[in-house]
């Protein structure tokens, strides 16, 4: 008999949390991905948030600006393409817990992270150290090695990294134990607030104290963060943060990222940027001043003029944002998570042969919206879930990734997520290989 029949308790409870979500109709601004002529069970929006159906207006409005009104456009349009960027400001200042002049959205994530090791990896003398978190991201690791290498340093004697092992956890106290030994030696330490492989949650304010403390610096990557956890870099005084927009905050492929810069640094002229006119101050940008006298904000770290089309679909994708409000979305995600956590412990009881194991931490303080799951078989039982219109992800070299963006999933997705997690057991169990035979 199946553990979520329309019956069973599980059943009953998601029908239940779904009638009692307060933000249950956020559903209906999304376009999911269709499978069988039905919605997919969509659990990828830590990888690529779903596309906002205000996205296709909101493009339209600048193409036909565009076409209407040319290089008017900048000063004339609805919202004129000079500030476009400053317009999205407050929205993505509500999501890092900041002013809006320490936010700015810019290039991308890894573009972000150069400019900003570029202002704040200055190492001297013997503090020349850059932490890492273990099992960073590939780009974070290579930003980090290229500019350790850039200032003529060495890689393995500069870049540190504490041990890590299969359970893929990292304790705040051995964290803050390596940069207390670290000391004098440590130049920058720079994280992911949330891990992409495990989805632990790290805790930044303690960590950005124990860097200050020992006279560091402390930077965020926040790919995994923003959108999904709520966050207050101003009051934690972290130095600087970036982050992208096509995971959690549904901005589109490749979408604009974003910039945070605490205001003591922002409002430090003399500290270094990598410069270009977009920075420069807006009141003086075109009387062409000779030299770059920054904006007292994060704006001053902008090179470029700003990309219109894909800024006009990461505003309609905040300002949900700003709708469904941060700590709302908070509250659902934890809801939510711990559900998809209730069923897979109860596939883990009764078909013990998945395997299943998860990951992430299981305090809710200790993790968002993903969770990262083992399994016997897990690339099977991902392609065979993919395969059913529910959709998770893989990341070598054994993990599945279920993460239940709280914007747009229900309790019905999830028990769609167990029911074919169920299937799969009932089918395969103890030989998983049979699966892939028969693809
Ligand atoms: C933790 C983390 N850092 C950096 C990146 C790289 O982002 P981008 O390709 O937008 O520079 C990603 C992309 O998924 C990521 O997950």
């Amino acid at each position: 008999m199946s553990l979520f029949g329309p019956e069973s308790t599980f059943a009953r409870r998601a029908r239940q949390l779904d009638a009692d979500d307060a933000l249950a109709s956020f559903r209906d601004e999304f376009v999911f991905p269709q499978h069988d002529g039905k919605p997919c069970a969509y659990f990828a929006g830590n990888s690529l948030g779903l596309m906002p159906k205000a996205a296709r207006a909101a493009l339209d409005e600048v193409l036909a600006e565009w076409g209407q009104l040319g290089v008017e456009g900048h000063m004339q349009a609805r919202i004129p393409w000079y500030r476009y960027h400053e317009d999205l400001a407050p929205m993505l200042a509500e999501l890092v817990g900041a002013g809006p002049h320490e936010v700015v959205a810019m290039n991308s994530l890894t573009v972000n992270l150069h400019l900003m090791l570029a202002s704040f990896y200055r190492p001297q003398g013997k503090r020349r150290k850059i932490m890492l978190l273990p099992a960073e991201f590939p780009s974070d690791r290579y930003a980090a090695e290229s500019h350790v290498r850039w200032h003529g340093l060495d890689r393995d004697e500069c870049i540190v990294e504490l041990p890590i092992d299969d359970s893929l956890r990292v304790s705040t106290e051995a964290i803050l134990d390596a940069i207390e030994s670290l000391g004098e030696e440590l130049a920058l330490v720079h994280m992911s607030a949330v891990h992409y492989l495990s989805g632990q949650l790290l805790d930044i304010e303690a960590i950005t104290r124990a860097a200050h403390r020992v006279g560091a610096i402390a930077g965020w990557d926040l790919a995994h963060a923003i959108g999904n956890v709520p966050l207050r870099l101003h009051d934690w005084n972290a130095d600087y943060a970036v982050w992208c927009s096509y995971k959690y905050l549904n901005s589109s492929p490749g979408g604009v990222g974003g910039a945070f810069v605490h205001e003591r640094h922002a409002r430090n002229p003399a500290l270094l940027r990598l410069a270009g006119w977009w920075g420069n101050d807006p009141a003086t940008r075109f009387t062409m001043p000779q030299w770059f006298e920054p904006v007292p904000s994060a704006d001053s770290w902008q090179l470029s003029n700003a990309p219109v089309l894909a800024l006009a679909v990461h505003r309609v994708a905040l300002d949900q944002f700003h709708r469904a409000g941060i700590e709302r979305l908070r509250e659902k995600s934890i809801r939510l998570t711990g559900f998809v956590e209730e069923v897979l412990d109860a596939l883990a009881a009764a078909y013990p042969a998945l395997g299943i194991e998860i990951v992430t931490p299981r305090s809710p303080q200790e993790r968002g919206a993903q969770l990262s799951v083992r399994f016997a078989d897990g690339r099977a039982v991902q392609q065979y879930l993919l395969a059913g219109g529910v959709v998770t992800d893989w990341r070598e070299p054994n993990i599945v990734r279920i993460a239940p963006a709280p914007l747009y999933t229900s309790y019905a997705d999830v028990l769609r997520l167990a029911c074919a997690v169920e299937a799969f057991a009932e089918r395969f169990i103890g030989e998983p290989s049979t699966y892939e035979q028969q693809r």
